[in-house]
């Protein structure tokens, strides 16, 4: 198993397993997440993930093994505006082990190399957003270095 930076021949298996990720947000609140699987939806993910894997801006990291893609971690660098005493955010989204891979370490390999890249990219801090109730993911942020810092709350309308 190797963790690599995706190249844009990845795109298919980076927007497979990205959709994957969407379906399994889902469950959390199906008012939030957008639904898997609908056309719209793929097609402007494969154009948003597109657009990240051709910017300076963001990374997306692979885990491969056997020639296939069982994982994907993307970071972003972000400036934010002056009110903030620190204004480079590195920012850390689509988080996502193929089932039967998970719990053997290849998330934490992910994150680290992802927490590496924003590093070197002088980032101050990486921010992350996961749902409360998605305790696997909150664990592995925490084994990662990451505490609670800001409540997030939602009124759906
Ligand atoms: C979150 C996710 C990426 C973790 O990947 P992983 O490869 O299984 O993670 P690791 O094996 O590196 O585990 C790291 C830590 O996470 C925690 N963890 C992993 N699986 C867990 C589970 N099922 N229940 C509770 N904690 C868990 C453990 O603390 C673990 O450390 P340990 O092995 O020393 O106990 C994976 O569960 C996943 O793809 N989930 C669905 C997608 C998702 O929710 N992404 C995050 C969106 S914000």
């Amino acid at each position: 198993m190797i963790i690599r930076t995706a190249k844009i021949k990845d795109l298919p298996a980076v927007l497979k397993l990205d959709l994957m990720l969407k379906k399994d947000q889902n469950r959390y609140n199906k008012k939030y997440f957008a639904l898997a699987g609908e056309k719209s939806l793929v097609k402007e993910t494969k154009k948003f993930l597109k657009g990240k894997l051709n910017s300076k801006k963001s990374r997306i990291f692979i885990a491969e093994a056997n020639g296939k893609i069982i994982g994907i971690c993307m970071a972003e660098l972000e400036k934010r505006p002056p009110i903030f005493k620190y204004r480079n955010n590195g920012f850390i989204e689509s988080v996502y082990v193929l089932p039967v891979f998970r719990g053997k370490g290849i998330g934490t390999l992910l994150l680290k190399s992802a927490i590496k890249w924003l590093k070197k990219n002088k980032m101050s801090f990486i921010t992350l957003a996961v749902h409360e109730q998605n305790i696997p993911a909150i664990n592995a942020y925490k084994k990662s270095g990451f505490v609670n810092f800001f409540n997030k709350m939602l009124k759906v309308l």
